[in-house]
């Protein structure tokens, strides 16, 4: 059984969880009743919601907070564009076949699997307690020795331990190796397997009806970013460092999406682009704001030595001692902590993973994911990337468009150089149609060989320039055509490339995992399930239940729900004949965090009791209090204990 370990200790099978929040339509599977497809869900009403509450609440911590850009950009995206971002060679994972079967298995995904399930059985073996993952299990019914308890030899079990360690380091020749050492097969038939082949994840299309323009959906917003980062630049009056910011979907043909909302084929993604000047060190002006925020941090050493243990140390610290390369990057890892934090994630079940060698995308330099625990085990959610200038560069070089930064110097750079003058009136007759593809050669002299030329031509009144394609791949130049001086030039305008540091957020990954932190039942009653949701991502923020359905309580139900929508405060009426009770129980499944009773009082003085979902507490006061406590409830400047503290509790009706 896959269980889920609650915020109150309680652990709890994943398919009652799960069970719910398709009951609850916070979401369901896409084309259901054709079959589906793996790896595309659809949301309903709730997670739709706390979708949006969560993009909501992004773009106030990151855009406005720090003035982002953001832009909206298409998500179709011509081939020569992701060619050039190295994602057509190089985003891709590692698939094995099964020849018979014809069942595919993601190379890595496999590996984990099958060595996790024998270390397992090592432990069965030795009489050791095992929390087992029915799911898995049930799945594993007919399998063949994995599901078995065997005892392995120690060197073995420290060797499985190492390489799950460092799971994601291996490519494909380091995961085939592994696969033939320990005999790994398909599972579930014991046949074995083709050699790992790289898959690329793109969805590929063509572009308008003549199919002459090939292109992808998206894997990422980030290319749409760079390739407006001249405008943005512009737009920002050419001042840096600035950052741009998007939210869209992108699409991942994943190889075998077994894992729910986590591993989706189209998914929410929000992304930062923040631009910085490489020669900066990478500070950032409120590094200081953030410096004492505590992490959980898992360094690459770690991993490659085989262990999962993270060490609790402040950002400060971290950069200063270089664990995390600059401040810029350690500022965006603390700031991903404090959203989280926001969102109601459980600070122990959050980590930041960094990424080892053969683990970084193509284009990083340093990369950190946030992780989140859950019953699938740690999930990146969050990957915070120094991507350097890669980007801006190859598409700079690929279409010759300025993607840098010019900005007047504040002392004129001098700089003595080798410097090349030709005489035009000689050279354009003498070359003819060949002269500019000379010039060009020329032009690209470095400056150590300049110096030489230099003397040479001193000595020799002439020297020779190798220029492919023209003649013998060899061209004579005298004293006349060309001279090579030491000059002195004067740069007024300091020209760079930007180094990006990118936070990309997966929302759907963060929504689920959230799920699982903040779920849990009330005591002795397992299936009657509460979602702890913050006031502020909540789906509904209020329940307005009437005790009866006696008609003097409709016109204040009404009344009270007009006004807090006016207020901005989301809020339901639930005048069903179900119990209160029952009433709330449905809306504990939702999450929503408070509840108004209108009762007889309510009719006779105009007071009205709201109710804490969490501790199923009561306050008891008059319209405009209810009123203004809910909205600073929701806007997160009181607390309940706060409102518990200033308004007289209520301690009437029986209804948790
Ligand atoms: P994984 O190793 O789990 O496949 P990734 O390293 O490919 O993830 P990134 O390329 O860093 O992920 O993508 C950035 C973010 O996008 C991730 O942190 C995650 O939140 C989200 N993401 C990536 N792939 C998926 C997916 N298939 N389904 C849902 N979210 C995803
Ligand atoms: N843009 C981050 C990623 O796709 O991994």
């Amino acid at each position: 059984m896959a269980t889920v370990t609650t915020k109150t200790g309680q652990v709890v099978d994943r398919m009652v969880l799960d069970s719910m929040l398709r009951r609850r339509l916070f979401y369901t599977p896409s084309f259901e009743i054709y079959g589906g497809v793996s790896g595309l869900y659809d949301y309903g009403p709730p997670g739709c919601a706390v979708l949006n509450n969560i993009v909501d609440l992004w773009r106030k911590h990151f855009v406005l907070e720090e003035d982002m850009l953001e832009v909206d950009c298409t998500m179709l995206t011509p081939h020569e564009i992701l060619k050039t971002s190295g994602h057509v060679e190089k985003f891709a994972d590692w698939m094995c076949k099964d020849p018979k079967t014809g069942e595919i298995f993601r190379a890595d995904h496999l590996v984990e699997e099958v060595l996790e399930t024998r270390l397992k059985g090592d432990k069965e073996a030795r009489g050791q307690k095992v929390v087992v993952d029915e799911e898995k299990e049930a799945k594993k019914k007919k399998k063949s020795k994995e599901a078995k308890a065997v005892k392995l030899d120690d060197a073995v079990v420290k060797e499985y331990e190492e390489i799950l360690a460092q799971i994601d380091n291996y490519d494909g020749p380091a995961l085939e190796k592994i696969i033939t050492k320990f005999d790994i097969r398909n599972p579930a038939t014991d046949g074995n397997l083709l050699p790992p082949v790289a898959f690329n994840l793109m969805f590929q299309t063509s572009i308008g009806p003549s199919s002459n323009m090939p292109g992808y959906l998206r894997p990422e917003t980030a290319q749409g970013q760079f390739l407006n980062f001249q405008k943005l630049l512009e737009f920002n009056q050419q001042s840096m460092p600035f950052a741009s910011a998007s939210i869209g979907k992108s699409f991942r043909n994943e190889i075998s999406p077994r894992a729910g909302l986590l591993r989706v084929r189209e998914f929410l993604m929000a992304e930062i682009e923040h631009y910085v000047d490489p020669e900066s060190g990478k500070k950032h002006t409120r590094f200081e704001e953030i410096k004492d925020m505590e992490l959980s941090l898992l360094p690459r050493e770690v991993q490659l030595s085989g262990s999962t243990k993270t060490v609790s140390m402040t950002i400060g610290k971290a950069v200063e001692t270089g664990m995390v390369d600059n401040e810029t990057l350690g500022y965006f890892i603390a700031r991903i902590q404090a959203f989280l934090l926001r969102l109601g994630v459980n600070p122990k079940k959050l980590r930041f993973r960094q990424h080892m060698a053969n683990e970084m995308a193509h284009y990083a330099a340093d990369c950190w994911d946030a992780e989140l625990e859950t019953s699938y085990g740690w999930i990146e959610c969050v990957g915070c990337a120094d991507r350097s200038a890669y980007d801006l560069t190859v598409h700079k070089n690929k279409t010759g468009a300025p993607l840098v930064v010019r900005e007047p110097r504040a002392e004129p750079l001098k700089v003595e150089e080798w410097q090349i003058d030709l005489d035009k009136k000689k050279f354009g007759p003498r070359f003819k149609k060949d002269g500019k593809t000379v010039e060009a050669a020329i032009e690209a002299l470095s400056q150590d060989f300049r110096e030489k030329l230099a003397l040479d031509l001193e000595k020799q009144g002439k020297i020779e320039v190798d220029v492919a394609g023209v003649g013998s791949g060899k061209v004579e130049l005298d004293k006349d055509l060309i001279q090579i001086e030491k000059r002195t030039r004067v740069e007024n305008v300091r020209e760079y490339t930007p180094n990006v540091i990118e936070p990309s957020f997966g929302i759907g990954r963060i929504l689920y995992s959230l799920m699982e932190h903040v779920y849990w039942s009330r005591e002795g009653d397992e299936a009657r399930g509460v979602l702890s949701f913050p006031p502020v991502i909540a789906p509904t923020k209020v329940l307005i239940v009437p005790l009866s359905s006696n008609p003097a309580f409709r016109p204040l139900s009404q009344h009270l729900m007009m006004k807090l929508r006016r207020m901005g405060v989301s809020n339901r009426v639930d005048d069903s004949s179900a119990s209160i009770g029952k009433r709330y129980a449905r809306n504990d499944e939702l999450g929503t965090p408070f509840g108004i009773t209108v009762d007889f009082q309510s009719v006779k003085d105009n007071t009205f009791t709201l109710r804490d979902r969490d501790s199923t507490k009561q306050v008891r006061a008059s319209e405009d209090e209810i009123a203004q406590a809910l909205k600073s409830l929701v806007d997160g400047e009181e607390t309940w204990e706060d409102i518990r503290q200033r308004l007289p509790e209520f301690t009437g009706q029986e209804i948790d």
